[in-house]
């Protein structure tokens, strides 16, 4: 990592949706210019870019992916899919991490965690090739407890959890339970020494909220912020998700 080791929680700010802006006239627009805005982003506060380049390319370009690497001077965290194609492009352009992601053509925005048990071959396959290159593995993952063994198990450096189920919870014992879930997987992740990260569909109450648990190390934040950033500015906004995570 680059910087910020030791502060308490990280925050991964998701430009995706700079670049979907970008993309949604059919790529025939140069603005939103997405390294001036991750520019903004990092002097908001933000700890750490993510970008996730897409099998699709619906938001973030290959090109992109360059240019972030090479501009940024906080960690890159490159979301991918577990293919070889993926793991080429991480290798090339050498993001301090790499978040694996399951990924299907159709969905909006990644639906849920991995299946560690039907994807351990070619993980581990990935896991061996990059670790050795200095890039740290973190793995998006459900809140459970038969996943997390199998990612120590992979020699994951981190698992994000998956919050997307948690937050789009309306029944207020239901989104408890959830909760709970998260914490108990969280505490084991960190008990088997993997860092503890986390991501989905956070907006300000859920980040307040999250920040219960006390193992969290980092967390990953993109739509909330974007739409935020209308009314506040991205900078401003990052500001004061960057406060509430101090
Ligand atoms: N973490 C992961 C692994 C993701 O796939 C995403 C969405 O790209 C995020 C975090 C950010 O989610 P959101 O945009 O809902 O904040």
């Amino acid at each position: 990592m680059k910087k910020n080791k030791e502060q308490k929680v990280r925050l991964g700010v998701n430009i995706d949706h700079i670049a979907t802006l970008r993309q949604v006239r059919g790529n025939t627009t140069s603005y939103p210019d997405l390294i001036h805005l991750m520019k903004e982003t990092i002097r908001g506060g933000a700890d750490q870019i993510t970008i996730h380049l897409r099998e699709d390319r619906r938001h973030i370009k290959d090109s992109d992916v360059v240019r972030v690497c090479h501009a940024s001077n906080v960690d890159v965290n490159l979301e991918m899919a577990c293919t070889e194609e993926m793991t080429r492009i991480a290798l090339k352009n050498n993001p301090e991490w790499v978040c694996i992601v399951p990924e299907k053509r159709a969905e909006l925005t990644t639906e849920g965690g991995l299946d560690l048990f039907q994807v351990e071959k070619s993980l581990g396959k990935l896991i061996d090739k990059v670790q050795p290159r200095g890039i740290e593995v973190s793995l998006f993952l459900d809140p459970d407890l038969n996943q997390v063994q199998k990612a120590f198990e992979l020699g994951a450096d981190a698992i994000e959890f998956h919050t997307g189920k948690w937050v789009l919870l309306k029944d207020s014992k239901k989104k408890q339970k959830e909760f709970e879930r998260l914490k108990q997987a969280a505490s084991f992740c960190d008990d088997l020494g993997m860092r503890v990260h986390a991501g989905h569909g956070l907006d300000f109450e859920h980040t307040k909220k999250i920040l219960e648990i006390k193992s969290l190390k980092e967390l990953n934040i993109g739509h909330s912020i974007i739409c935020y950033s209308l009314e506040w500015g991205l900078r401003e906004t990052v500001s004061r998700f960057r406060k509430i995570l101090s």
